[in-house]
């Protein structure tokens, strides 16, 4: 796979991430990184847990990514890694790691996704963690609520009915079990850099749907049963 290390774009090989991996109890993945502070507080907050901040665009990781390669005492945080993927396509290597998964704030294909739902990037999401683990995703929901802009972008509406309706179902086939579905009224769980933007921009609202990793129901076509069991396996 990929790897932002620095300003360079490396391929991490598997004993590279199992070095990465000794000695650190959790791991948590944030899916759609963006600049990835997010994952450098995590990791800073939480030297226990190896914090993997993974976008399609590796470009916006560049900067926290250079300053998390350095030494410790110069602002370098060893347990923090990105990873140059998309939610279409995620690394193998991944499977069954996390018992976090985060996805802040997604745009385009990952918050299309998200809330249509799409059941093979559910699968995919589903392989990079571990049974029992935590999804917690922040959605922009005033995207949805303009309803002229959603339709351009081909989004439905997204209301607690629909979301009990059709992304509790589709989810639980994936593999999540809805836990939490509702409107922020107040300061959200995770402060990044573009949670910050919205609040700054008035009126903006956030929906928070969080979920457990249990058993999936199905596998949808083109995911592999074998990658699946490996999940689990970890
Ligand atoms: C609005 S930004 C949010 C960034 C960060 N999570 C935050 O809250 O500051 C959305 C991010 O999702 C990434 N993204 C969109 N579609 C994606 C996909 N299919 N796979 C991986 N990343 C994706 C974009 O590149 C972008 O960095």
């Amino acid at each position: 796979m990929r790897a932002q290390i620095g300003k360079t774009l490396v391929d991490l090989g598997p004993a590279e991430l199992r070095a990465r991996l000794e000695g650190h109890a959790h791991v948590l993945i944030d899916v759609g990184t963006g600049d990835g502070r997010f994952v450098y507080r995590w990791a800073s907050a939480n030297p226990d847990t190896l914090c993997i901040g993974i976008d399609a665009v590796g470009e916006r990781m560049r900067e926290v990514s250079h300053r998390a390669s350095r030494k410790p005492a110069r602002g370098g945080r060893p347990n923090a890694l990105f990873i140059v993927a998309s939610a279409q396509a995620l690394p193998e290597e991944l499977d069954g790691l996390a018992d976090t998964l985060t996805i802040n704030y997604p745009w385009s294909s990952l918050f299309t996704a998200l809330v249509l739902p799409d059941p093979e990037v559910l699968a995919g999401l589903r392989r990079l963690v571990r049974p029992g683990a935590e999804l917690v995703t922040l959605l922009n929901q005033s995207v949805l609520d303009d309803r002229p802009y959603a339709e351009r972008l081909g989004l439905p509406p997204l209301t607690d009915e629909r979301v009990e309706a059709e992304l509790r179902p589709a989810y639980l086939a994936a593999g999540f079990e809805l836990r939490e579905n509702r409107l922020l009224d107040g300061d959200a769980p995770h402060q990044t850099s573009w949670g910050q933007h919205l609040t700054l921009g008035s009126g903006r609202r956030t929906r928070l749907v969080t979920a457990q990793a249990v058993a999936a129901a199905s596998t949808p076509a083109g995911a592999s049963a074998a990658a699946s069991g490996a999940a689990e396996s970890v």
